[in-house]
């Protein structure tokens, strides 16, 4: 069986844990292989809110392996506190049993934190993830292979001489290093290993894999809104080189993008809304970041955005979240194109200053009624036990939907219409 790609295709947190969680009932290996704990993937269970940022979502499937893959930072006392909360909800500890590390995958140090956190411009999630993937590209960094081979008098000699550098006041030494590298070892040993060749193996032995994304398209290091975007390529192209697998293995590629768009951080978003609507989006859609609590920015759903996603990923298919939040607004406006200057143009520049002087070209839709989250779950829950698909939502919801289909040329899959995993409508 080949393995399906999940990636975002806006600035980040368009459902992609939740979609893994509900794909990852049909799969043995769910896999991360880029970016590291700035990614805040959440799952709902009925009462149970599941908030992971190292973890694969497919953990909520105790028949599922997990690899934290080569293309990954790794932050090894975040991983812990994961694991013993999932452990303190009932979970048994997976590291070792069905959670692989791969060796290939770099070291979140304190250090890189203290640097992360003197970051102004960029609006980062201060966890270290940028100052991480300096020192892999720089080939001085730590990987979970080489924790045995760690030479602590040179890495605290450099780490010192980058913080003093920085103008950062912490400092590190080797003895704290040493006793760091240690509590890795005896705490993750067990579970670093060629994860590669484990999701190679699983796909020679035809079982299924899912490659799970993590931020998305336009936060991508070479095809997001450089520089404010992340550091890791966060793209299809990077989904299997990450997961140390060949892209021959991938069939399935689902782009998620929300009805509408967010973003954290810094950076222009052409279709951001400061007004009443901006508002709806943000409270009616729970806006605020995952990982570190922070105000989304809303804005109407970007064509120009997703033509750029699609580009660089040929997405086979959307899997379109949120629908609901947009239930409610007389109007919903998307937008086709920027006018920059004297021109229209129905393509992203490449620059995030030309970006920024980016006007928005709408159409509009009619809106459809505002329901409450038990009303959205009672239609999936109903089109998916009638197997009616989209034609069980309001007529002008379905108009909306085929109205993004046409302008990517991409069919929708499945529309999710609330955070629960059973409120997402599988197309028929
Ligand atoms: P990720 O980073 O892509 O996994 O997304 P996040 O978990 O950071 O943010 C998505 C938020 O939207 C989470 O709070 C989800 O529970 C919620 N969510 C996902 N799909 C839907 C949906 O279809 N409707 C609504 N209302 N909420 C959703
Ligand atoms: P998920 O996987 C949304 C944003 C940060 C900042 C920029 C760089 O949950 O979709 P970094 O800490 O990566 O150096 O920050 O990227 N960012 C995200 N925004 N969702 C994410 O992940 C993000 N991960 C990073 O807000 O603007
Ligand atoms: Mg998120």
């Amino acid at each position: 069986m080949p393995a399906t790609v999940i990636l975002g295709a806006q600035w980040g947190d368009e459902g992609k844990g939740k979609l893994v969680d509900r794909l990852a009932e049909d799969a043995t290996w769910v896999a991360r292989f880029q970016g590291g704990n700035n990614a805040g993937h959440t799952v709902v269970l009925g009462e149970r809110i599941l908030k992971f940022h190292l973890l694969p979502s497919g953990i909520t499937r105790e028949e599922c392996n997990l690899v934290l893959g080569d293309g990954m930072v790794v932050d090894p006392w975040v991983l812990d506190k994961e694991l013993s909360d999932w452990v303190e909800g009932g979970g048994t500890d997976p590291a070792g049993h069905r959670l692989f590390i791969s060796g290939r995958a770099h070291i979140i140090l304190p250090y890189h934190r203290y640097l992360d956190g003197l970051d102004k411009k960029i609006g980062t999630t201060g966890r270290g993830i940028g100052p991480t993937y300096s020192d892999k590209i720089n080939r001085v960094g730590l990987r979970f292979d080489g924790l045995p081979h760690a030479d602590t008098t040179a890495m605290a000699e450099r780490q010192n001489a980058a913080l003093e550098a920085a103008g950062c006041e912490q400092r590190v030494t080797s003895a704290e290093l040493d006793e760091q590298i240690a509590w890795i070892v005896n705490r993750f040993g067990n579970a670093i290993g060629d994860t590669g060749i484990m999701l190679d193996n699983a796909l020679k032995m035809g079982e299924n894999v899912i490659l799970e994304g993590a931020q998305g398209c336009l936060l991508d290091i070479d095809q997001g809104t450089f520089p404010y975007v992340t550091s890791s390529v966060t793209s299809r192209g990077n989904s299997t080189h990450g997961a140390g697998i060949h892209p021959g293995h991938v069939e399935t590629v689902i782009g998620i993008t929300k009805a509408y768009i967010t973003r954290v951080g810094h950076g222009h978003m052409p279709t951001e809304l400061f007004d009443d609507d901006g508002d709806h989006l943000g409270t009616v859609g729970h806006e605020f970041g995952t990982t570190t609590g922070r105000k989304r920015r809303c804005g109407w759903f970007d064509a120009v955005v997703m033509r750029h996603a699609n580009r660089i990923n040929g997405f086979t298919e959307i899997a379109l979240t949120k629908l609901d939040v947009l239930g409610g607004l007389e109007e919903i406006k998307v937008c086709v194109g920027y006018r920059m200057g004297d021109r229209e143009i129905t393509e992203m520049p490449s620059s995030a200053i030309d970006l920024e002087s980016c006007e928005p070209v709408y159409i509009t839709m009619p809106g459809f009624p505002g329901l409450s989250i038990e009303e959205w779950l009672g239609i999936a829950r109903k089109c998916n036990s009638e197997g009616i698909g989209f034609s069980g939502l309001p007529s002008a919801a379905q108009s909306y939907i085929s109205k993004l289909e046409t302008l990517l040329g991409v069919p929708v899959s499945s529309v999710g219409v609330g955070p629960d995993r059973d409120a997402t409508i599988d197309r028929v």
